[in-house]
């Protein structure tokens, strides 16, 4: 009997297979007829079926054709405990006294074929190659299913990363995405700020904005902005908000000893202040401490190139919760853009305080050509503060009103000696010439622009509340306020000094001849803010710089 006759077919299987019959013969029998099926088959025989037992538990077989009726350990045992130690084993029955009920059992244990003896051979070989091709293909499917198994798992692993990795990508993008918008929005509003706050020239102005603008962005009580003087070493002008209130900021000083407190500390090393409190801060002054009495603050310097012009100051109150990082990037990022103007505002400042100075001694000079003028100005000043304050003046047009008291007869410059300096009424032709001096004032500060409405006030300051005056014939409130207060300060000096053409006359006869002409030459609410004015003030002031 030849294998091509049997038709069987090569496995790719190396199999092992152990041939297990108590009859020696047979066992032989079924080895040599396998052998000769395929000798790349590692055929081994047992008879001993102990033996065979442990061969079957201990050794690697792909195959155990076995006898099921044996002495000791029957068939279907062996079977049992061969397949309990290696699962892929194949069975294969042969037997000559088999029972429906050994057959069953073989079946539920995984026998894949039944071969009865006396033995068909070329039937035993086809059942063995059978089985072990059956083997094989199994084996096969097994690895594949192994591998797709590890291939899916590991897909399952990489998708989990992946899915991680997009959630972290996410999240970071989201993050990224809202700092972005904060760094465009803080841009945004950064370049704004930057932009409107070099169109404010008033330094005062200027830096009641910039202290809004601090409170605005980070919650505190006050926010201060201190300029520092690098000449004097010491803090110079502030202004202060109060962002829970309605009130204006209003401008406050603080007289700290040269290079001293934590203002100038600040100021000096560029470096943020943080006081948690006030009162154990051995870096607060004692005028600081008495300035901002009790809680925390925040001291941001103004920086400018390698220096500092100032600084912020916040302000909490005890109870409230310490500065974070948070509020002082807000507050840098201001004040990073606050330095240039209000360098720009300091200079305009002082060109403006320089050229006011130079006209004051020009005002005070032509004073001066005129005797009976000497000291009118600055009476005329100490009259209109506390008439501007009583008719509730702004804090641009008091300083308007400042400026203005000290210069509005500033156009006698251009009037002859003569035509004022004598005694008795002036001539027609000599009023035409006094009556230019409030156009040629103000043409005389037309110039200067950062004086803003200064001139419209000197222009004004002898129109008529009912139209009657000079020289442009306004009325009412076409007069600027500042003016109307100013015409009363004026005319009440006037009355009450000595002139070339008559003398003095008294307080109150002053009074009650303004009180007549209020609504006439004087805006009656400015009369009645003189007329409410203690006496002593009034004389106080009458006597003064005579
Ligand atoms: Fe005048």
């Amino acid at each position: 009997m030849s294998p091509s006759s049997a038709e069987v077919v090569r496995t790719e299987f190396e199999a092992r297979i152990l041939v297990v019959d108590d009859e020696p013969d047979v066992a032989l029998l079924v080895s040599e007829t396998l052998r000769e099926a395929d000798p790349s088959w590692q055929i081994e025989t047992e008879s001993d079926p102990e033996r065979a037992l442990a061969r079957v538990t201990g050794e690697p077989f792909d195959c155990l054709i076995t006898d099921l009726v044996m002495p000791q350990v029957g068939g279907l045992s062996l079977a049992e405990k061969a397949k309990a130690a290696n699962e892929d084993i194949a069975l294969i029955a042969i037997s000559g006294r088999g029972t429906l009920e050994s057959t069953i059992e073989a079946l539920r244990l995984g026998f894949t074929d039944y071969i009865e003896k006396p033995f068909d051979l070329e039937g035993l070989q086809r059942a063995v190659c059978r089985t072990l091709r059956r083997q094989v293909r199994d084996q096969r499917l097994k690895n594949r299913f192994a591998e797709l198994a590890q291939t899916k798992a590991r897909m399952e692993a990489e998708q989990t990363q992946i899915s991680q990795k997009l959630e972290i990508a996410s999240h970071d993008l989201v993050r990224s995405n809202r700092r972005m918008a904060r760094q465009m929005e803080g841009l945004a509003t950064t370049a704004d700020v930057a932009r409107s706050l070099m169109g404010i020239l008033e330094l005062e102005d200027l830096l009641g904005l910039c202290a809004e603008l601090v409170g605005d962005r980070v919650s505190c009580q006050t926010s201060t902005i201190a300029l520092y003087e690098a000449d004097d070493g010491a803090v110079g002008l502030m202004v202060r908000a109060h962002p829970d209130s309605e009130e204006s900021p209003t401008l406050c000083w603080l007289r700290t000893p040269i290079r001293s407190g934590v203002i100038c500390r600040a100021v000096q090393s560029r470096k943020t202040i943080h006081i948690n409190d006030l009162a154990d801060s051995v870096l607060v002054d004692f005028q600081e401490r008495e300035f901002w009495q009790t809680g925390k603050l925040l001291v941001v310097p103004i920086p400018f190139q390698k220096n500092a012009v100032g600084a912020a100051v916040l302000h909490r109150p005890p109870e409230a919760p310490d500065f974070q990082a948070t509020d002082v990037k807000r507050v840098t990022a201001l004040a990073n853009v606050m330095a240039p103007a209000i360098l720009s505002a300091k200079v305009h400042h002082r060109q403006r305080c320089q050229v006011y100075a130079s006209l004051e001694m020009v005002a005070v000079a032509n004073e001066e050509r005129f005797p009976y003028l000497r000291g009118h100005s600055a009476r005329v000043l100490a009259y209109a503060q506390p008439l501007g304050q009583a008719v509730g003046l702004s804090q641009s047009e008091t300083g308007a009103l400042q400026i203005a008291a000290r210069l509005h007869d500033i156009g006698y410059v251009v009037i002859p000696h003569t035509a004022i300096n004598h005694s008795g009424p002036l001539s027609d032709d000599q009023w035409e010439v006094v009556r230019r001096h409030p156009a040629v004032g103000a043409d005389f500060l037309k110039p200067l622009e950062f004086f803003g409405e200064v001139g419209d006030v000197i222009r004004a300051h002898h129109e008529s509340y009912d139209g009657t005056g000079y020289p442009d014939q306004k009325a009412g409130e076409e007069i600027p306020l500042v003016a109307r207060v100013l015409t009363v300060a004026d005319a009440f000096d006037g009355m009450t000094s000595h002139r070339p053409f008559r003398g003095a006359i008294s307080r109150d006869d002053a009074l009650e001849q303004i009180r007549k002409l209020a609504g006439q030459q004087f805006d009656p609410q400015v009369v009645e803010a003189l007329v409410g004015l203690p006496a002593e003030t009034l004389d106080e002031i009458a006597d003064s710089w005579r």
